[in-house]
């Protein structure tokens, strides 16, 4: 897998880095409240267990996918609600997870989707946003990396559902795209 990568973005070290700041800034923000933290499935799970752990302050959590990539390259433009989660959001505070911002869509119908359900806050903390692939509008309040526009790999991003174990975050060799 590791042969299939042209080049690493941000190491192992990067992103421990980046999780114990964000999870210090996460920590700060909810002292003396309890937010419900929201996974993205599937590609935050690798970024919310290491963040999360670097929080020490009182939150429940929860997990909701939604896809619009079909583990390919290119946004489909269609978001498909497809596990909910099961906790009741009135009136809490949500903290959504997220590995990547990139045309916004995802965020924009997940902020949507929980203010519609009575959240009363809703702020996100994302691994890596991608600001020059903005379609819609779509800002985060904790960011761990602005990223350059490439296509991504690694520490829960995928290509074709792979890759997503690389413990670091990477760009694909093209001739992995041409030839797959
Ligand atoms: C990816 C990523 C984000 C979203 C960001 O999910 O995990 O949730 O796309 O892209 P956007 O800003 O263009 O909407 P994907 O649909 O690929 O599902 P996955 O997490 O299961 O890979």
């Amino acid at each position: 897998m590791n042969n299939d990568i042209l080049k690493t973005l941000y190491s192992e070290q990067d992103i421990a880095d980046a999780c114990q700041r964000l999870g210090a800034e996460i920590q700060a923000e909810y002292k003396d409240r309890v937010p419900v933290a929201i996974g993205v499935l599937r590609g935050a799970v690798f970024f919310m267990a290491d963040v999360l752990r670097n929080a020490d302050t009182y939150m429940e959590t929860d997990f909701i996918d939604v896809s619009s990539y079909h583990g390919g390259l290119a946004s489909s433009g269609t978001i498909d609600l497809v596990t909910d989660i099961s906790t009741d959001i009135s009136g809490r505070e949500v903290l959504l997870i997220e590995d990547i911002v990139d045309t916004g869509r995802t965020l924009k119908y997940l902020i949507d989707l929980l203010k519609q359900r009575g959240a009363s806050d809703v702020k996100v903390c994302t691994l890596l946003d991608k600001p020059s692939g903005r379609v819609v509008e779509a800002t985060s309040d904790f960011v761990g990396f602005v990223v350059p526009n490439e296509f991504v790999v690694g520490y829960g991003l995928d290509y074709k559902e792979q890759y997503r174990n690389l413990p670091y975050v990477g760009v694909l060799k093209p001739e992995i795209y041409s030839t797959n």
